[in-house]
């Protein structure tokens, strides 16, 4: 067989009679490559065809936003069980727009973890279905590590090495990312993720599910100094702590209430904001300069928060850091970013056997398998 480009499957029979599939890469950087990305680790079933690991062709997300804010939050088997009844149109439809077959596709990324296990199991288990079907190979891809790449479609010029925030409704990190495919944690959420603190802190003052936007807007007619809510600092480490500030407001609320006297709101979703996003900001620049990088980025649902972006730039710009953040559609959970990291991995030749699965609680850097 002789193949200079593309990728090309052995199936293979083990011993043991089980059948697997071993995929060959044989690529270069110059060539059109096309990625179909499926992502479906939490309430969104999204899948994207991206080209080159930067040119998006399609980008489809069908949200579960709507039956989840009934319940105040997402609920885990709701979650899977309409991933289930969308996921085999939305990937359709992420081929219809690109204007592709799946022919032309080089490689199926698929979201393994971190993520709610039974809404990751629909995601990995139709790639695998997808992927022992037509031969294309499969490549497993760290959610996390996908938000970070949100950012190269919106900045193709961008390049690794790069701090990174990674904040969003299941995880805040503080991320050195060294390589497209190397990454130093150097701070974490010890409790709630900063999005999380927003969702909690939305529901206290009864504004509904998903908080932070709702938040972000409220905040706009506040005050961000009339209460001083904790900011938590770590010596030893650029951790995040949020449960202090969550409760620091819950109690405010309740005593006013008790009191009978009136709660400001506004007041409050201003003054919380401006604790959460001080310390994420204060975190951020903290590990660009220990690394002494000049380039800052960011990631996840909460970077499309405007107070955040509006600090993290006034910060960055006072150390003379360059600051990158995707358009808010690849901010929050989408398939155009798992597909962006898929192409890296691809280069990498780091494909997935068919016995993938999904691993809820993995963490960056660690193997998907
Ligand atoms: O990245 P994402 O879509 O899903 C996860 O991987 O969790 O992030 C969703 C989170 C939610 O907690 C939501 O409240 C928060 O991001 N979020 C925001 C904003 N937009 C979304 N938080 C603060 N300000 C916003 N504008
Ligand atoms: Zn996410």
């Amino acid at each position: 067989m002789s193949i200079l480009y593309g990728s090309y499957c052995l199936t293979l029979k083990r011993k043991s009679g089980i059948i697997f599939n071993m995929f060959i890469w044989k690529g270069s950087e110059n060539m059109s490559t096309l990625i179909l990305a499926i992502e479906s680790s939490c309430d969104e079933t999204a899948a994207a065809v991206v080209d080159s690991g930067r040119k998006i062709l399609s980008n489809i997300i069908s949200s579960q936003i709507n039956i989840h804010t009934i319940y105040g939050g997402v609920v885990p088997e709701i979650a899977s069980r309409k991933h289930t009844e969308a996921i085999s149109h939305v990937v359709r439809a992420a081929l219809d727009e690109a204007g592709c077959a799946l022919h032309d596709i080089s490689a199926i990324a698929v979201t393994a973890g971190p993520g709610l296990v039974g809404a990751l199991l629909v995601g990995v288990s139709f790639a695998k279905a997808l992927s022992y079907s037509s031969g294309i190979p499969l490549i497993p891809v760290h959610h996390i590590e996908g938000h970070i790449f949100g950012n190269y479609p919106t900045h193709p010029e961008l390049k690794p090495p790069f701090v990174c925030l990674v904040a969003s409704g299941g995880h805040s990190h503080v991320v050195y990312a060294k390589d497209y495919l190397e990454f130093e944690i150097m701070g974490r959420t010890r409790d709630d993720a900063a999005g999380e603190a927003y969702d909690k802190i939305a529901r206290i003052l009864r504004l509904g599910y998903p908080g932070g936007p709702k938040i972000d807007k409220l905040a706009k007619e506040g005050n961000p100094n009339s209460m001083r809510f904790p900011r938590v600092h770590f010596k030893e480490n650029l951790d995040f702590s949020f449960s202090g500030v969550k409760t620091a407001v819950m109690n405010y609320v309740h005593n006013m209430q008790q009191k009978g006297q009136p709660v400001n709101e506004a007041d409050i979703a201003a003054s919380f904001q401006e604790a959460v996003v001080d310390i994420l900001v204060e975190n951020t620049v903290s590990a660009a300069k220990q690394k002494n990088i000049k380039t800052v980025c960011m990631a996840g649902g909460v970077a499309s928060n405007s107070r955040l972006r509006e600090k993290m730039r006034e910060e960055t710009e006072k150390h003379g850091m360059k600051l990158y953040y995707p358009e808010p559609i690849l901010c929050t959970d989408n398939a155009a970013m798992i597909a962006c990291a898929g192409y890296y991995e691809l280069m990498a030749g780091k494909f997935a056997e068919l016995t993938l699965n999904a691993t809820p609680s993995i963490k960056l850097g660690e193997k998907l398998k």
